[in-house]
């Protein structure tokens, strides 16, 4: 069978509940403190995507012992420096920048070198930004061309603490020094840039010597040496960042509603929900539940009759930082000019995401003006593809968001996709085309 997909039917409307698999971001946080704690830790819901499965491969060679029995994964934690393992390590990170990067910080302290390893796309990413706040703790990386993969860690017995700026509003480089201060003597003091706060909400539930205040722009996190976590079982709620290719296919179809149940609606990643609202698209938050110190709801989502432009504040930008590609559909459809900027950030991800949805909204006939960090889209609410127009994406670097913002610009937009790479949603979101085939019924 073709690795492609053709798309050349618009979708009817639909009025539908759907579920979405978990959380990417909190999978991966689970594997890794899991991994950490003294005894067996369980969690429902798991992500089972190649990203979390590379999670847990890591820490399978890193000496934990992992079972799955249904719907349920148990790790065998040994301990905070419980990792055993041979000389001449190589772990794969495959496609996930927030496995390669984090697992650096619980690595800072290992007796042998280990070699990190990633895919094709991962390996043109930047990890310079994160080993350099990383060596401050005292371990020693080399990288290719000093800031690509592969690199090789050397950890260090004496791990000393120290003050770390974040800047970019990286939640990877924020957890990835939270990480690595849980495992150093004294206290390493961070002020970051807003991002997401899974890593933080977590230490806060597990009871670790971790402290968050929480300011306008940025946040001061005192972190101090764990001793011991406590195995923990976990519910693991649904993707927000999954959740949004639903959120505008019901956004951009007629007459259409769509209920997505139990998402992780963390303040610090509902920046597409805040955006769309401003663009004139009704959403409900139901049944909201606070769960580990996340808070969860269902999200009802009707179809406007018109869609409004947005001059995107730049604040809401980190909490839709992966959401942007999807993001650009709306606004392609807006009536008049939508401008979106500093976003330098987006063409650091999988692929550059910026650029890529440039090139989608441009071969689906829409004026943008785009820069390195800036686009500009000039809304055209009547744009209907004509069938005989051939849209072909492809060599995209298999990123699984270009794969999926394609699938619902040709199920709303018309016109006849052809979208390569199919097997690219693996990494986030295995079953997509499932939901949507029953969205379809
Ligand atoms: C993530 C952080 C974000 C995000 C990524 C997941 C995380 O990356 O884009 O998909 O789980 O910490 P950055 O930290 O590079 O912004």
């Amino acid at each position: 069978m073709p690795n492609l997909i053709i798309v050349n039917k618009k979708i009817k409307k639909f009025n539908k509940e759907i579920t979405v698999s978990g959380d990417k971001s909190i999978s991966i946080r689970w594997v890794l403190f899991s991994s950490l704690a003294t005894g067996i830790s369980k969690a429902q819901n798991l992500l089972m995507s190649e990203d979390v499965l590379a999670a847990i491969k890591a820490i399978k060679k890193l000496g934990i012992n992992v079972k799955f029995n249904k719907n349920e994964c148990k790790v065998y934690g040994r301990g905070i420096n419980g990792y055993q393992f041979k000389k001449n390590l190589t772990l794969n990170a495959e496609n996930s920048g927030t496995l390669g990067r984090l697992i650096l910080g619980l690595l800072i302290n290992t007796k042998y070198p280990i070699k990190l390893i990633g895919d094709k796309s991962l390996s043109k990413r930047d990890f310079k930004r994160i080993t350099d706040p990383l060596s401050n703790f005292g371990a020693t990386f080399n990288l290719k061309d000093k800031k690509n993969l592969p690199l090789i860690i050397n950890g260090s017995s004496n791990l000393k603490s120290f003050k770390y700026l974040e800047k970019r509003g990286s939640a990877q480089c924020k957890s990835a020094v939270i990480l690595g201060g849980m495992k150093s003597d004294g206290t390493t003091f961070i002020k970051a840039k807003k991002s997401r706060n899974h890593t933080e909400l977590l230490c806060k539930y597990l009871n670790l010597p971790i402290s968050v205040k929480s300011k306008k722009n940025y946040d001061l996190i005192k972190v101090n040496k764990v001793k011991k976590i406590k195995a923990f079982n976990y519910k693991i709620p649904s993707d927000i960042s999954s959740s949004a290719f639903f959120i505008v296919l019901a956004t951009l179809s007629q007459n259409s509603k769509i209920v997505i149940k139990n998402v992780n609606i963390n303040p610090s990643r509902i920046g597409i929900i805040t955006i769309l609202k401003k663009m004139g698209v009704k959403i409900i938050f139901k049944n909201k539940k606070i769960y580990k110190g996340e808070q969860n709801a269902d999200i009802e989502v009707t179809s406007p009759k018109t869609l409004k432009s947005i001059n995107c504040p730049t604040r809401l930008n980190s909490g839709a930082i992966d959401e942007f590609l999807v993001i650009f559909l709306i606004a392609a459809k807006a009536k008049g000019v939508s401008y979106f900027k500093d976003l330098a950030e987006l063409d650091q991800k999988e692929s550059p995401r910026l650029q890529w949805g440039a090139k989608i909204l441009s071969k689906m006939g829409i004026k943008v003006i785009v820069t390195k960090n800036s686009i500009k889209i000039f809304g055209n609410p009547n744009l209907n593809i004509n069938i005989n127009k051939k849209i072909i994406i492809k060599d995209y670097l298999k990123d699984h968001r270009v794969f999926m913002t394609s699938i619902i610009a040709g199920l709303t937009f018309g016109g006849t996709w052809e979208i390569h790479d199919k097997d690219s949603i693996k990494t986030s979101f295995p079953n997509f085309l499932t939901i949507i085939n029953d969205l379809k019924r």
